[in-house]
């Protein structure tokens, strides 16, 4: 029944989507054109790609510890390496506009959510080594793997923070200077997803962008994401079906696009 919802949702974003076009925003329009269609040079993600490849192929066996609104597709705690890489990772193509979001809004302080093996953690810290990127994961052992996936990468400007979001959030928040963009990819629930919302705002600044995953992946995540396009400090958002991205730039209009990707 959920999977029939969830197609059904997908059909209705699929015919409100509009391209560039359609976007009267000068704002929106240089995102869709310059960031959301744009292509990289094949170079830039390479090294991300190869490791995805690698992850997707492990056999390893790792325990996992689940913090969240669980996993869809497997239950079991016992998982391989190359099913969570498969099932939990963002796929290239949203990893891959991280990456350009950051290459360029150049945020300076990044926490993301959910770090699970570090795949999308390695878009976020590549694009700009200069970035502090903050990322919280539960599962100690997937979160060793994500270590070693960073040390392989050479990447230098990750803390990992592991432990459960309700100890490691609000710790890790007090520690940033400020908070830049915020990926949250973890603990898919509604009253969970609003309060994460509202406590990086209390860090947050005319800049800061927000990336919340799966925004329609199910009637809580729905609920949420309406809950967040009608919070008075968001101005723009924008709906790519498996991501939303908010803006609460005051000089913005307070407009929600739903853009084809
Ligand atoms: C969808 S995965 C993240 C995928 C990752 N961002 C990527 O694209 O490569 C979500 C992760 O959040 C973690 N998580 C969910 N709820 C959590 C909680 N309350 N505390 C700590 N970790 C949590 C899970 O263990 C899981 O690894």
């Amino acid at each position: 029944m959920k999977a029939i919802q969830f197609i059904f949702r997908y059909i209705n974003y699929f015919f409100k989507a509009k391209n560039h076009h359609s976007v009267q925003s000068p704002f929106v329009f240089q995102l869709v054109t310059k960031v959301i269609n744009k292509k990289l040079k094949e170079k830039d993600c390479i090294e991300i790609e190869q490791l995805r490849k690698e992850l997707c192929k492990s056999e390893i066996d790792i325990n996992i510890t689940d913090f969240g609104a669980g996993s869809n597709i497997n239950k079991s705690n016992k998982r391989k390496v190359k099913d969570v890489a498969k099932n939990s990772a963002k796929s290239s193509k949203f990893g891959q506009l991280l990456y350009r979001i950051i290459d360029f809004y150049n945020p300076k302080n990044i926490l993301e959510l959910g770090t699970s093996l570090g795949v999308s953690s390695c878009y976020l810290a590549k694009s700009n080594g200069n970035s502090n990127v903050f990322t919280l994961e539960g599962c100690p052992e997937t979160a060793k793997i994500a270590k070693e996936n960073f040390e392989k990468l050479g990447i230098k400007n990750i803390n990992l923070i592991v432990g459960n979001f309700k100890d490691t959030f609000d710790e890790t928040l007090n520690k940033m200077d400020s908070l830049d963009l915020a990926f949250i990819d973890g603990n898919h629930q509604e009253k969970a997803t609003i309060e994460y919302f509202n406590n990086c705002l209390e860090k947050s600044n005319n800049n800061t962008i927000f990336v919340f995953d799966d925004i329609h992946w199910s009637e809580g995540m729905e609920n949420a994401w309406k809950h967040i396009q009608n919070h008075p400090k968001t101005s723009t958002t924008i709906d790519l079906f498996f991501v939303g991205i908010v803006f609460i730039k005051s000089e913005l209009t307070k407009e929600h696009f739903t853009i084809r990707f």
